[in-house]
């Protein structure tokens, strides 16, 4: 029988990737029979920790210690980093990644939170995910961020971790040797909640502002980063347990402390 909630193979031409990235998309959509429009409630701004599950809180702005960064010297600097030494990163320092990334800064209503990166319609459709191999107090496993409550959920332990992450980036050993390895994961119906199909090319975008402050949050810490859009995605899903439809991995950032080599 055919599993409804797989997506489908579609083969993709020249126009059809050219057409989804203009917004003509726009013009066709009905906005007066989405999901808001209809009057549907809007999905949970944040995936819960299932009942039971372990919490950890993260240090928060006010008590970690994480040195000051000039914002210029950061942007000059920025570069990929797929070198990185055996160094842990600290648990105050994995705290402050989640906040450059996801952090909340104001809860508006049950539908809108402002985070310290913008999203198209304030929908923020991404989960942030963790492999973690050397975070200082925390045990190796796969971990995901709780934005609302600045907190980590452990999700799964995973053995072998290093090898799972160097094959489910198609052999890019560097993500298995990384402190913490970011999986962002997308939850398309929160997005498609008030742009139904427009809204895949914006959770796109949006993934990039996010990858791009991770960068620049590594150059205060003496860490390092490298975009990764080249993964296996039925092996990604697996390693986070996601069931590929409604919701499923689409960018990595393996993070370390930068070691020798570009
Ligand atoms: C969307 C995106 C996907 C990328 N995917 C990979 C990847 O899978 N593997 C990799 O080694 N680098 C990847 N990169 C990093 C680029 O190769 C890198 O940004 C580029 O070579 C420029 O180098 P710089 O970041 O040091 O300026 C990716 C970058 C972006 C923005």
């Amino acid at each position: 029988m055919e599993d409804k909630r797989a997506i489908r193979k579609l083969s993709i031409t020249t126009e059809s990737g050219r057409y989804f990235l203009t917004d003509r998309i726009r013009e066709e959509v009905n906005f007066r029979a989405t999901p808001q429009s209809r009057g549907v409630r809007p999905p949970p701004v944040q995936k819960p920790a299932p009942p039971g599950s372990l919490v950890i809180q993260l240090p928060n702005q006010e008590t970690w210690s994480i040195p000051s960064c000039n914002l210029q010297k950061a942007i000059a600097d920025r570069q990929s980093h797929r070198r990185f030494t055996t160094e842990p990163i600290s648990l105050d320092e994995l705290a402050f990644l989640l906040w450059a990334t996801q952090g909340v800064r104001s809860v508006l209503h049950e539908a809108a939170v402002l985070r310290t990166v913008p999203s198209a319609g304030c929908r923020h459709s991404l989960e942030t995910y963790l492999a973690v191999l050397r975070v200082e107090g925390l045990e190796s496993g796969i971990y995901r961020y709780l934005p609302l409550d600045h907190s980590i959920v452990h999700v799964r332990d995973i053995e072998n971790l290093p090898e799972h992450l160097t094959a489910a980036t198609h052999g890019q050993a560097f993500s298995g040797q990384s402190a913490v390895t970011f999986i962002w994961a997308a939850v398309p119906e929160r997005t498609e909640w008030r742009y139904a199909e427009a809204s895949y090319k914006v959770i796109a975008l949006d993934a990039g502002h996010v990858c791009q402050n991770l960068y620049l949050a590594c150059e205060a810490i003496g860490a390092g980063t490298c975009a990764i859009a080249a993964y296996n995605q039925t092996l990604v899903d697996a390693l986070l347990g996601l069931d590929g439809y409604e919701e499923f991995g689409i960018y990595m950032a393996p993070v370390g402390k930068v070691g020798e080599g570009p």
